[in-house]
């Protein structure tokens, strides 16, 4: 039997009459990338709240190496490993890179919070801006400091929603370039929620496949994107 860092057990969050999660069940082992996509309302963000603590779930379980944590906090959850990027929000814009991956690690309570930062910035090419003050960064630059913020503490299980967003085709690839090389490196595991497809299907382990709440399809990346139910419910026919 595989270890899996993580695991998801038939996880389900309804809103009143809105099945925003009905019956999710997936995995990560260590340092896999699981890219996630679907159509928009199809569960994504919720399933990364569901994993974090940020949603209570309506049933299922989430586990994480080996331990149930499905009736912890958030805060709990990040302490034990389980991290995810925020866009923009994590930001403090007048303080300088450094000081904000300092004060992220050690508000984690990590003993050595001055070598943990200093361990992310190296990690993300970061720690040349270490002086800069984040509202003078680069859109992309700003997007690997949200990164660094998560990845403080070394956590086990990293969690993204759409970290491409509004970066340029380099961009793009370059912080796609950083996520393989942590998860080599670090053996951090990545659930990667992503409208790049490009990205999604080049940089993934494993692609799993979410319809109004659902997993329609699970599996290695060209097996999923040759999946008939997938191009005709989100890839499209032509695809
Ligand atoms: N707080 C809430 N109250 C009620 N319904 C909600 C709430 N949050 C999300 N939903 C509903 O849950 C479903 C899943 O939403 P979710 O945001 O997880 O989708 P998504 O796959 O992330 O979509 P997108 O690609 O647009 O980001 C949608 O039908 C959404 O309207
Ligand atoms: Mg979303």
């Amino acid at each position: 039997m595989t270890a899996y860092v993580l695991e998801t057990r038939d996880v389900a969050i309804h809103y009143g009459g809105v099945k925003a999660l009905d019956g999710v069940s997936l995995t990560l082992e260590k340092g896999q990338i699981r890219g996630l996509i679907g159509p928009n309302g199809a569960g994504k963000s919720t399933v990364i709240d569901a994993i974090t603590g940020r949603r209570p779930l309506t049933r299922g379980q989430v586990i994480l190496d080996g331990q149930d944590v499905s009736q912890l906090g958030a805060v709990a959850r990040r302490r034990l490993g389980l991290s995810r990027s925020f866009q923009r929000t994590s930001i403090f814009t007048g303080m300088p890179v450094r000081k904000q991956v300092e004060l992220a690690s050690y508000k984690m309570g990590v003993s050595d919070s001055a070598a943990d930062a200093e361990a992310v910035l190296q990690e993300l090419d970061l720690a040349r801006l270490g002086d800069v003050v984040a509202e003078d960064l680069g859109y992309g630059e700003q997007r690997r400091l949200d990164l660094a913020l998560a990845l403080v503490g070394r956590p086990k299980m990293l969690m993204l929603d759409e970290p491409m967003a509004g970066l340029s085709v380099k961009e793009s690839l370059d912080l796609a370039q950083h996520l393989k090389a942590l998860t080599s490196r670090w053996e951090v595991s990545v659930l990667l929620v992503e409208h790049d497809m490009d990205v999604v299907f080049s940089i993934s382990d494993a692609v799993t496949v979410f319809e109004l709440g659902r997993v329609i399809a699970s599996g290695e990346p060209a097996q999923v994107r040759a999946d008939p139910r997938v191009r005709e419910a989100y890839l499209g026919s032509a695809a």
